[in-house]
């Protein structure tokens, strides 16, 4: 593998966060899948075009923009082996002959210049400890011309998400960044953050449009809070909780699914943004 340079990401996503993200795929397609029209339709994915799809994961969506380039190909790049592997084997068994999988940093991963005509990426790019640096390298993985397209989440209090978690705080310690900017899911909850960091990495006509989609987080609201609470991030709140506290802290998050509870699951409101850019053609 190439160089690391964000080393407590790549420690969490081949430790616990990875491998309950590659045993679980199914469930976390469940939860992000209602964003891959968003992502696909603003990559406007060509027949003939190489697609990069960053921090891939599992590979759903790797897989749905070879599906798009079926003359050309599609390569996901991740940090986490678990996650990796997991994607292989469904393109394997899915008989999808046109993708790869690299295991590698997306901020200092040597891709080859200029290289891909589009960048895709699904909740894999609020992760980097120095985004300019890694936006600004997969700027150069991408022709002249090229596309970015990408979702991120944005802040907590416009998905249900984060007042299911508020739920928690009576319960368990915050997990409370003490920089709204440092890595992690809601990194570039802010738009103008996002224009920032996009035009310092050199991208040209930037676009963050708000959209959203349903979550699917269990078949009810016992199953979804069961799944939400092996989560890393709630993983990590329990690390030194007492039995009581966690038991009350179980039984809270129960409560606060219920109200999303329908007859098909338990489904919440996710709010990302929906972000595009291009690479001068110029360049
Ligand atoms: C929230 S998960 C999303 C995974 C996948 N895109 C999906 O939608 O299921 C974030 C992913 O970004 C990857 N990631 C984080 N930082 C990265 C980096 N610097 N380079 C490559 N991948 C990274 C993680 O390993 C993880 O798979």
């Amino acid at each position: 593998m190439a160089s690391i340079v964000n080393t407590q990401q790549a420690d969490a996503w081949n430790g616990y966060e990875g491998s309950h993200w590659a045993e679980h795929q199914d469930r976390y397609d469940a939860v992000n899948s209602g964003f891959n029209e968003h992502l696909l339709s603003a990559a406007s994915i060509g027949e003939r075009d190489r697609v990069l799809d960053i921090g891939c994961g599992s590979g759903q969506t790797t897989c749905l923009a070879a599906a798009r380039a079926t003359r050309g190909r599609a390569v996901g790049l991740d940090l986490s082996a678990p996650m990796l592997r997991r994607a292989r084997e469904t393109a394997a068994r899915e008989g999808v002959g046109n993708v790869s999988f690299e295991q590698g940093d997306a901020q200092v991963h040597s891709f080859p210049d200029g290289w891909f005509d589009v960048a895709i990426s699904r909740f894999g790019v609020m992760f980097f400890a120095d985004p300019v640096a890694a936006f600004a390298n997969i700027r150069r993985a991408l022709r002249p011309g090229g596309r970015l397209a990408f979702v991120c989440l944005r802040d907590m209090n416009s998905n249900d998400l984060g007042p299911v978690l508020g739920a928690l705080a009576e319960h368990l310690p915050a997990l409370v960044p003490t920089d709204p900017h440092e890595p992690g899911p809601t990194s570039l909850a802010d738009p103008a953050r996002i224009r920032e960091v996009l035009t310092d990495a050199e991208f040209s006509n930037v676009t963050a449009i708000p959209v959203e989609a349903p979550q699917v987080w269990g078949h009810d609201a016992a199953d979804a809070a069961d799944f939400l609470f092996e989560w890393g991030p709630i993983q990590a709140m329990r690390r030194d909780a007492d039995p009581v506290a966690t038991e009350r802290a179980h039984a809270a998050l129960i409560a606060a699914m219920r109200p999303h509870q329908q007859s098909d699951g338990v489904r919440l409101r996710g709010a990302a943004w929906q972000v595009t850019a291009t690479r001068r053609s110029d360049e």
